[in-house]
């Protein structure tokens, strides 16, 4: 910021604090007379706004109410602080002595609270106690007020603290714990105030949106209003990482792919002898061809058609074959054998190829990943039952039942479902031995992957790159695993997620606080929509900042670090050193012992531990190391006689990437007027340095001939540091924001999904829902396979019978939907629904809706009338969530895909939002048409189902921000220094999409990835 800039900005917020200030003296004034009130009618003043307010439902009207009733509102909290002066509290089992009345500048960053924007309050400035007073406000509409903070031990000790204010006033406070169940959350939700961390409660709003299949389920009640405490960390810091909720995949495969595996092995084993003895006969054949001495052949035709069909057939059988790839190496070869294929593709009715497959055991199909079993294979794996292996047809078998000798319609039905039941089955173990068959065909080891660890990773065919973690879906990776013999891993995905961003925009008002805003003003305002307001001190801060000093090495920067730390502690001075990494804070532990210091290290893994060191920080002689992140939001009080020798020192052991890191570092002292003193060392090789901005520093070094061991102090120097800091800072928002970007198209999917959930789940009775849809799907399919303009005797009616069949268990003949075609040609068409359509494809629709109507009135005869709604609502949700969380899939692959493909002048951006829309699409026909496909599921399975999926373990997940201190790296590679700067470069590759599916994409012939076993284009491919 220039300073020109800097004045204006300095000037607008100083005119935005002096605009509030009247309303100081209101508060006041309103306080004043309160005092003379008793207890119990300071208390009535609640229950009457409560009251008052409950009756309002406009937005804006309420709005307008509490600005009303603000200074009265206000001073009401500020004269209970009076009153609870001087009374025990008990905080985190510790008891504690209220002694706090807001200041004047607590109440203007409470009434910034409540417009909606961002307090920037120095530490110790009493943050805490300034949002009671917009949180009891907004408290009395009863619609909930969210105070959100950065760890648990935070949200239990505001809550305990902060509600001896909330309860003597008569509101309730309720805090959200990690390891709360869901009953103890709903209470915690209901109360009128709930702290909690940003995570759970984003995690809660996914659970109750994406997965919770009751009402009653759901523990959230909205998102009226939300005041987020250190708020840079939560929406800058943790905002990097989206919140993800996983589980194991529905459709796992494991014992199936461990069942098959001896039968698929020998089964490949023939099949290679069997390409062995092709390829043995091709190679006499070529010899043939070409004789040595140069002859003539005769029937040269005949004979390169023989030897071309004999290695296409090895193709199909062992396309990874080496003796293959060997002949045909030779380019006439190759020639031949494409000539053979293209000859048997052109035959429609590929009788000759089918031959050709016949002679195999199983065919493969590389360009659609096709494996399909041969009459031979089926033979070999079940010569008692070969047709245990194939699909049968659905159609015939359901038209038998309604043609035999059951008369019992229940009965019939009863037959039918079963029939279906036992087609799935089926599938499903056709669907394992094909994908096996797959995993040896066409998946070779050390090329389409590599064994590390007992674990299958993939080899990324574009630039050979391990890609560890990603897997394959659809089954595929676990029959690689099962094929090499490696633990098969459950295959686990991704069931809802979000990112903090979009989280804190379902507020309908958000404000926040923080000691260090100010630089991420723009940020906050192009993301959240938050203006910040930096309130001024109570009292003036006398906190002493030394200019930066800068060594040539980490070793000299150091070795300085330490002697300033034992002349200071000589002094009595208490001492907290920040690191930015852990193993930087066990290095200097590590030296200050052996100069004899006593000392405390921490970092931030034990919040409540933590917090109690950090509050000892300000002791007389205690020395402190500590990376960013740990025991913020802690006080550190000075310790007596501390302030007599210069209060607490700040020693900042490098400069972060982000300016406001270090600022929150230095606000640790000084607190309310405090004497307290900052320095920061910093070393060229440092990251920041090193990465980002040295080159000028160090041609200046050069040019005033700095060496080895000298010290240097600059105000120009902390300028230029500044502006590294900048560039970061810079490149970091701009990353963020395109990430945001992204997601903002996935928010909008997840609204409409969201939506319909709710709709769902909170509608009384979802059977007319359930109709619509399933006529909706009969329309789009009568529209698929008939027309307008042609012929009845030309409609795919055969098609669209099968369809019918395979959903509904029915056993419709084709005949009978032609008779339904001609009998209505010349009715009506009415209804909105069927817009566009002929008469006859109308008396179709109808047709078809009624025969499945009356199936349903079977149905719901013999079924409990009270299972039968759950399990209605459970056919639609677990139709939306399967296919939603597939959509959360292919989404996290396209914008994979879209950052490899590469647009040339276009913007991937704009290519994701067009893919995306088309997906999107897709996704809710497919949704309605699984609706349709599980309408006639007995009602035990289903209700098997459900609970299934309520006891599978989830997940939660959220990488811990790392821009304070060291989280954890999954990698073991913990805290390495120069992670702070490598990270900003990290960024870039951080905000990348992660997608699990890197095998290749669904292809239209492909086992539907639903698990239903049948071909992707028969199923959710339509
Ligand atoms: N009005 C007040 N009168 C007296 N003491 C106060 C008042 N307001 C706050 N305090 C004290 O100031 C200390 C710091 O308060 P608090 O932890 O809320 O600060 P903070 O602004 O949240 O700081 P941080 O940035 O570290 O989170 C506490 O010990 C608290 O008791
Ligand atoms: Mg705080």
């Amino acid at each position: 910021m220039t300073g020109l800039i800097k004045m204006i900005f300095g000037s607008r917020n100083d005119r935005e604090v002096k605009r509030l200030k009247p309303f100081v003296s209101q508060i006041n004034e309103f306080e004043n007379g309160l005092q003379k009130l008793s207890d119990d009618e300071l208390r009535a003043k609640t229950a009457a706004w409560k009251e008052e307010l409950a009756k309002i439902e406009d937005k804006d009207e309420l709005a307008q109410k509490l600005d009303e009733i603000l200074p009265e509102a206000f001073a009401v909290v500020k004269n209970a602080c009076r009153r609870l002066c001087g009374q025990e509290i008990t905080v985190r089992a510790l008891p504690q002595k209220w002694d706090m009345v807001p200041f004047d500048v607590q109440l203007i960053g409470g009434i910034a609270q409540h417009q909606g924007k961002i307090t920037e309050m120095a530490t110790g400035e009493g943050k805490t106690l300034v949002a009671t007073m917009p949180v009891y406000l907004n408290a009395l509409t009863g619609r909930g007020v969210h105070v959100v903070t950065v760890n648990d031990y935070l949200a239990a000790r505001d809550s305990e603290w902060m509600g001896a204010i909330y309860k003597f006033l008569g509101l309730t406070v309720g805090v959200i714990l990690h390891d709360q169940p869901p009953r103890v959350r709903r209470e915690q939700y209901a109360c009128d105030i709930t702290y909690g961390t940003n995570a759970e409660f984003g995690f809660d709003y996914l659970r109750d949106n994406g997965m919770a299949t009751r009402k009653e389920e759901q523990v959230q009640r909205g998102h009226y209003f939300a005041i987020v405490d250190e708020v840079d960390s939560i929406l800058i810091d943790e905002a990097r990482t989206p919140l993800i909720i996983s589980g194991p995949s529905v459709h796992t495969h494991d014992e199936q792919f461990a069942q098959w595996k001896p039968l698929v092995e020998s089964l490949v084993r023939a099949q290679q002898q069997l390409c062995n003895r092709f390829l043995t006969d091709a190679e006499k054949l070529i010899k043939k061809l070409h004789p040595e001495d140069g002859s003539n052949v005769q029937d040269a035709d005949a004979l390169e058609r023989e030897i071309g069909m004999l290695l296409f057939r090895v193709k199909t059988g062992q396309p990874k074959s080496e003796g293959l790839m060997k002949i045909l190496e030779n380019p006439e070869n190759a020639g031949l054998m494409n000539r053979a294929e293209l000859e048997l593709h052109k035959d429609q009715k590929k009788v000759d190829l089918y031959r050709e497959k016949e002679e195999l055991l199983f065919a493969m199909d590389e360009k659609s990943q096709e494996a399909d079993l041969t009459e031979k294979g089926r033979n070999f794996v079940s010569p008692k039952d070969p047709d245990a292996f194939v699909l049968p047809d659905l159609t015939t078998l359901l038209h038998d039942v309604d043609a035999g000798a059951e008369t019992d319609a229940r009965k019939r039905l009863e037959a039918k479902t079963k029939l279906q039941a036992d087609f799935e089955a089926k599938a499903q173990k056709i669907h394992a031995i094909t994908t096996l068959l797959k995993a040896y065909s066409l998946y070779q080891v050390d090329v389409e992957y590599v064994i590390q660890e007992n674990k299958v990773i993939i080899v990324d065919q574009h630039t050979g790159r391990l890609m560890p973690g990603r897997r394959w879906s659809d089954g595929l990776h676990q029959a690689v695993e099962a094929k090499e013999g490696v633990a098969i891993e459950r295959e686990t995905q991704t069931l809802a997620t979000i990112t903090i961003q979009n989280y804190f925009r379902l507020y309908q008002k958000l404000a926040g606080m923080t000691g260090t805003a100010e630089t991420e003003a723009t940020e906050f305002l192009d993301i959240y929509k938050l203006g910040v307001v930096t309130i001024p001190t109570n009292k003036p801060n006398i906190r002493k900042d030394s200019h930066d000093s800068i060594y040539k090495t980490k070793r000299e920067k150091f070795s300085a670090v330490v002697t300033e730390i034992k002349e200071l502690h000589a002094k009595g001075r208490p001492i907290l050193v920040g690191t930015v990494s852990v193993e930087t804070s066990e290095m200097l532990s590590r030296m200050l012992k052996r100069e004899g210091l006593i000392h405390s290290v921490l970092n931030a893994k034990y919040h409540q531990q933590e917090a109690e060191i950090v509050a000892r920080a300000g002791q007389r002689g205690a020395v402190t190391i500590a990376t960013n992140m740990a025991g913020r939001g802690t006080d550190i009080k000075l310790g007596p006689g501390v302030a007599d020798v210069g209060g607490l020192h700040v020693l900042g052991t490098e400069r972060h990437e982000a300016r406001r890191i270090d600022r929150q570092l230095r606000g640790r002292c000084s607190r309310q007027g405090d004497p307290g003193s900052s320095h920061f060392f910093i070393s060229l090789e440092d990251d920041l340095m090193r990465l980002f901005g040295s080159d000028r520093i160090v041609k200046m070094m050069e040019k005033i001939g700095f060496e080895e061991g000298d010290e240097l102090k600059h105000p120009w120097l902390n300028r230029s540091i500044q502006s590294a800091q900048k560039k970061v800072e810079q490149h970091n928002f701009q990353q963020r924001k395109r990430t945001l970007e992204y997601d903002d198209v996935m928010n909008k999917h997840r609204g409409v999904v969201y939506d319909f959930r709710n709709e769902i789940i909170n509608g009384e009775d979802v059977r007319d829902r359930l109709m619509d849809i399933m006529e909706e799907v009969v329309v789009e399919k009568v529209l698929e396979f008939t027309n307008t303009d042609t012929e009845h005797s030309e409609w795919k009616l055969r098609q669209l019978a099968d369809w019918v069949n395979l959903n509904f268990p029915l056993g419709m003949p084709e005949a009978e939907i032609l008779k339904a075609a001609e009998s209505g040609k010349d009715e009506p068409v009415t209804g909105s629904l069927f817009d566009g359509l002929s008469p006859a494809q109308f008396a179709v629709c109808n047709f078809i809706s009624e025969k499945v109507r009356d199936a349903y009135e079977i149905k719901i005869s013999f079924e409990n009338p009270d299972a039968l709604k759950e399990v209605e609502r459970f056919t639609i949700l677990s139709a939306i969530d399967r296919l939603w969380q597939e959509h959360l899939y292919e989404m996290d692959s396209l914008r994979y895909s879209i950052g490899l493909r590469g647009y040339g002048q276009r913007d991937p951006l704009v290519e994701y939002k067009a893919e995306a829309f088309k997906m999107f699409d897709e996704l809710m026909v497919n949704v309605k048409t699984q609706i349709c496909n599980n309408i006639f599921r007995s009602a035990s399975s289903m209700l098997a189902f459900e609970n299934f999926l309520r006891n599978v373990p989830q997940q939660t997940k959220h990488d811990p921000a790392s821009a304070f201190g060291d989280p954890p790296k999954p990698d073991g590679n913990q805290g390495k220094a120069s992670d702070v700067v490598s990270e900003a470069a990290d960024q870039l590759s951080k905000d990348k999409p992660k997608p699990k599916r890197t095998g290749p994409k669904v292809g239209r012939n492909d086992p539907c990835p639903c698990g239903s076993g049948k071909k992707y284009k028969q199923c959710c491919g339509r």
